[in-house]
């Protein structure tokens, strides 16, 4: 049964597209047979593709990615596990989920993991997206819960991270996505070679 990792958080602009296409394109570049899901209804990375294989002309199309939505992506995700052409489903949802959309999104989910810089903002988000995971945790007492410290200045030690991150019921990633452009300005074809520390991480806790 393919596994799913979800990217969640209760507010916009955290860095889950961001970081949901890095982990996507890393994975299958590794060999791995991923399907990408985006709940977004801007279909940000549908759209990035079409015009990256419009510009390629080559017909290459990496792996799928499907469009879906906030009511129907975990009914959707149910059927698609069972099937045996994905090993990783990665889904992007959106920055406006509701409730119900986060708790069944997690029913069905593996792992979450919630993208955070140090902001305060983005701090009170976490702690917040932590809090309102709990039912859905207590139902799937499976799920992982990883944060992901993201944006980060590269001058800021994985000690701070980790101070400002430490009453998160949940596991924190022990590295950091840095604030750089090479992660911003992605492909949905080709991988970054520096993510691979990230993605590599990230599939510890797939077993
Ligand atoms: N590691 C990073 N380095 C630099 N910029 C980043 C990084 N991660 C995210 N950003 C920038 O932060 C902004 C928000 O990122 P992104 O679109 O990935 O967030 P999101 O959580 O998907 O937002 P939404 O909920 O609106 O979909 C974007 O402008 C993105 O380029
Ligand atoms: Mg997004």
């Amino acid at each position: 049964m393919a596994k799913v990792i979800s990217f969640i958080s209760r507010k916009g602009g955290t860095g889950k597209t961001t970081n949901a296409i890095n982990l996507a394109t890393t994975l299958h570049h590794i060999g791995k047979k991923i399907l990408l899901v985006e709940t977004d209804m801007n279909f940000t990375l549908n759209t990035l593709r079409k015009m990256e294989l419009f510009k390629t002309k080559e017909g290459t199309a990496g792996f799928e990615i499907l469009g879906s939505n906030d009511h129907e992506v975990a009914n959707e995700l149910m059927e698609i596990k069972e099937s045996k052409r994905t090993d990783i489903i990665v889904v992007d949802s959106a920055g406006k989920t509701t409730d119900e959309g986060i708790k069944k999104l997690c029913l069905v989910s593996d792992i979450v993991i919630v993208p955070t810089s140090l902001t305060q903002n983005d701090l009170l988000v976490t702690y917040q997206t932590v809090t309102d995971l709990a039912p859905a945790r207590e139902l799937n007492p499976k799920l992982k819960i990883l944060i992901l410290p993201n944006r980060i200045h590269s001058a800021t030690n994985l000690y701070t991270v980790r101070e400002n991150l430490k009453n998160l019921n949940a596991i924190i990633l022990p590295l950091i996505v840095p604030q750089k452009n090479l992660f911003v300005n992605f492909s949905t074809l080709e991988a970054e070679k520096e993510y691979y520390p990230v993605a590599q991480e990230i599939l510890k806790y797939l077993s």
